[in-house]
């Protein structure tokens, strides 16, 4: 199937009725030369989904929404790889806003998305860098859409939020999220850093406020900003510190 209302994304869909995961299929169709930019690896059940930080994202089977989009962001330099975090982040909050117009769907830096205290998004990029500049970009998505059962886990979905009756038609919601994610790569693309970074501070969990960390400690601090290279700015006793994705976890 062809996506009608998008320039170039999805304009290839890769369909799987089920698939390890579909971060490895990309990884592994970026190694071809003529994969174009903006194909899409969807799944209906992934035995093998990966997280960040190695940890494994377990979905129902054909309840949620598991694909991977292969970005070619060559005028990104490596170090300006957070602006494709923003921009997807971004994206996938605006489907969720899209579909559950009256929720607050927030970024917990640096990208999944929560409502409330719950998870109903991750997402996992994987750039593969050359000549200084990211030639390939695998961006894995997880959006919970109608799963209600997470087995005491805290995290929730489209249609946990919505009342849990009518689920959610996911061809339209994959729809709509590959044109909301084509429309903040665009940005990207024409350079519209600054309006992207405010978009994703006017979203970002815990901005200003006063937030609970693991470090090396546990300490309370006030998320002040993210930094050019996408480090989290955490003001602490009147001091600013910054931290890498590794150096520090959120206490919720
Ligand atoms: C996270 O929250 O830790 C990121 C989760 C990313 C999950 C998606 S599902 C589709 C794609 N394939 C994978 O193996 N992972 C990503």
């Amino acid at each position: 199937k062809i996506l009608a209302n998008t320039l170039f994304l999805g304009k290839k869909v890769i369909y799987m009725p089920s698939c390890h995961s579909t971060n490895d299929l990309g990884l592994q169709i970026i190694q071809n030369t003529d994969t174009i930019e903006g194909t899409v690896i969807v799944t209906d059940d992934q035995k093998k989904g990966r997280g960040q930080r190695g940890n494994s994202w377990i979905s129902e089977p054909n309840k949620n929404l598991m694909l991977s989009i292969i970005l070619k962001p060559s005028f990104v330099k490596p170090a300006d790889h957070f602006v494709l975090n923003m921009a997807v982040s971004l994206g996938v909050r605006a489907t969720i806003a899209d579909f559950l117009p009256s929720t607050t769907c927030n970024v917990k830096w640096p990208n999944d998305l929560f409502i409330g205290r719950s998870k109903i998004a991750g997402i996992l990029i994987e750039n593969s860098v050359r000549s200084g500049s990211i030639e390939n970009s695998v961006i894995g998505i997880g959006l919970n859409v109608n799963q209600l059962d997470f087995g005491g886990l805290e995290a929730t979905s489209l249609l946990s939020e919505n009342g849990g009756k009518k689920e959610f038609d996911r061809i339209h919601v994959f729809e709509q999220l590959i044109s909301n994610i084509e429309a903040q790569y665009l940005k990207v693309k024409s350079n519209k850093t600054q309006e992207l970074k405010e978009y994703y501070l006017q979203h970002l969990l815990g901005f200003k406020q006063s937030m609970k960390f693991k470090s090396e400690y546990d300490f309370e601090g006030i998320i002040e900003g993210i930094d050019s290279n996408g480090r989290l700015m955490v003001g602490v006793n009147g001091k600013v510190e910054v931290f890498d994705f590794k150096e520090i976890e959120f206490l919720l």
